[in-house]
């Protein structure tokens, strides 16, 4: 509320259940603003903030208690709870909204909200909008403004509170688990789904909810497909398999990738160019530290891979001229990373005024480079088609560095082949 100009109020509205097929509903997924501006966890729901009003500032819309509706899909806050648990000043039945949200619109100058994510609650706000105007015998003057609310909630979303960090290092500590468990588990034979199995169960067996996103297991040339999650095919002895999969706990979510050979060795060739990932991981990771720009971390990824594909003479060229030309987006075609919290793909922006960002204590970020070179690939060496190698960690920026918030499960290859034989 300190934030926002005078005289104006925010309007947050809960994520619209989606249905998922006939009777089925997805799993219900709270709007994560909604969720970071105060926990709560209900669908048709809409949080206002009204900076001044005497009645009070947070006001809460919510479904009315239902003994015979809670009986069949669950508890209810309904107004009371929002105000005794939720931190609402003032809450109403959301069957109400219609009569009363034009009101509380009157002669406030401007309206904080996220348009364009839900159409029908952006039509929703318009008719409360008009309705102000066509108040029968008033003069009612409705807002004449619109501010985007999210870039507002954004910037603090990008700066992680110690509450917040508490969860995501618990994020972290469990998805990595499940990561070593997988490493454990995998032999040729399996199929895909199989190690996916074995990731989630370790994630909800720790008190996740699940995964953040949906997990990515790819056998062998699947690796090659950046969000493969079919899952369905047999590993097999002799390919890698690249995983990538986080869990989401109380709202945070983790992000790690993991390649590790089906059979527990890699081959020359795997290991050639997963010491090529690896090492430009470690580059980008020593470029996290306040103060410094965000781009220089992916421009260390891609400098250490160029040059290694130069080494290995899967590239041809100076390795400079190679850079100048994105001469890696064969084979490394996505950025180092992107900001992490609540959302996988976390807000804030990446530049202001067109320069990019200087981390700040408290920005999380996964680092993720990776190689992928397309089984297709006709003008590489044929040893090297189909081999496919990302390793992705979770970093927190702190005082005087980052702090890997994944780091218990091994990305250097003798500690993975001694995990395996382990
Ligand atoms: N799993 C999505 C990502 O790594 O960005
Ligand atoms: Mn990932
Ligand atoms: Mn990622």
């Amino acid at each position: 509320m300190a934030m926002m100009q005078g005289n104006s109020i925010a309007v947050i509205a809960a994520a619209p259940e989606k249905i998922r097929s006939k009777d089925t509903h997805y799993p219900y997924k709270q709007s994560t603003n909604l969720s970071y501006l105060s926990g709560f966890p209900e669908p048709q729901s809409v949080m206002l903030l009204i900076p001044g009003r005497s009645q009070g500032e947070v006001v809460f819309f919510c479904r009315d208690k239902d003994l015979l509706r809670e009986t069949w899909d669950g508890y209810r806050q309904g107004p009371a709870g929002a105000v005794q648990n939720f931190g609402a000043d003032d809450a109403f039945p959301i069957d109400d909204i219609d009569d009363i949200l034009p009101g509380m619109l009157e002669g406030r100058d401007r309206v904080y909200y996220g348009i364009g994510k839900d159409a029908e609650f952006d039509k929703h706000l318009m008719e409360w909008v008009n309705g102000v105007r066509h108040k029968r015998g008033s003069d009612a003057m409705p807002p004449g403004e619109f501010v985007d609310l999210d870039h507002l909630v954004n910037e603090m979303r990008l700066i992680k509170s110690a509450a917040e960090i508490k969860l995501m290092r618990k994020a972290g500590e469990i998805s990595a688990r499940a990561h070593r468990r997988a490493m454990q588990m995998s032999r040729p034979g399996l199929f895909e789904y199989q190690l996916q199995a074995e990731i989630e169960h370790e994630f909800m067996l720790s008190g996740a909810t699940g995964p953040a996103y949906t997990s990515i297991v790819g056998g062998g040339e699947n690796g090659c497909i950046l969000h493969y999650i079919e899952n369905r095919d047999k590993l097999r002895s002799g390919d890698l398999v690249l995983i990538d999969a986080g869990c989401e706990y109380q709202d945070y979510a983790a992000d790690i990738s993991r390649t590790f050979p089906v059979n527990g060795k890699f081959s020359p060739e795997q290991a050639a160019i997963y010491d090529i990932v690896l090492a430009s991981q470690v580059a980008a990771t020593e470029l996290i530290a306040p103060g410094l720009e965000y781009n220089l971390a992916n421009d260390a990824t891609v400098r250490v891979i160029t040059q290694g594909l130069v080494d290995l003479k899967i590239l041809q060229g100076e390795v400079e001229d190679l850079i100048a030309r994105g001469a890696h987006r064969d084979f490394y075609m996505h950025n180092a990373g992107h900001w992490l919290g609540m959302d996988v793909h976390d807000v804030g922006d990446y530049k202001i005024d067109n320069h990019w960002r200087i981390y700040e204590p408290g920005m999380a970020l996964t680092v993720e480079p990776g190689i992928y070179i397309s089984p297709d690939n006709t003008n590489v060496d044929e040893k090297w088609r189909g081999i496919a190698v990302r390793i992705e960690d979770d970093m927190l920026v702190t005082k005087t560095g980052c702090e890997n918030l994944t780091s218990e499960v091994p990305s250097a290859r003798n500690e993975i082949e001694q995990l395996m034989a382990s």
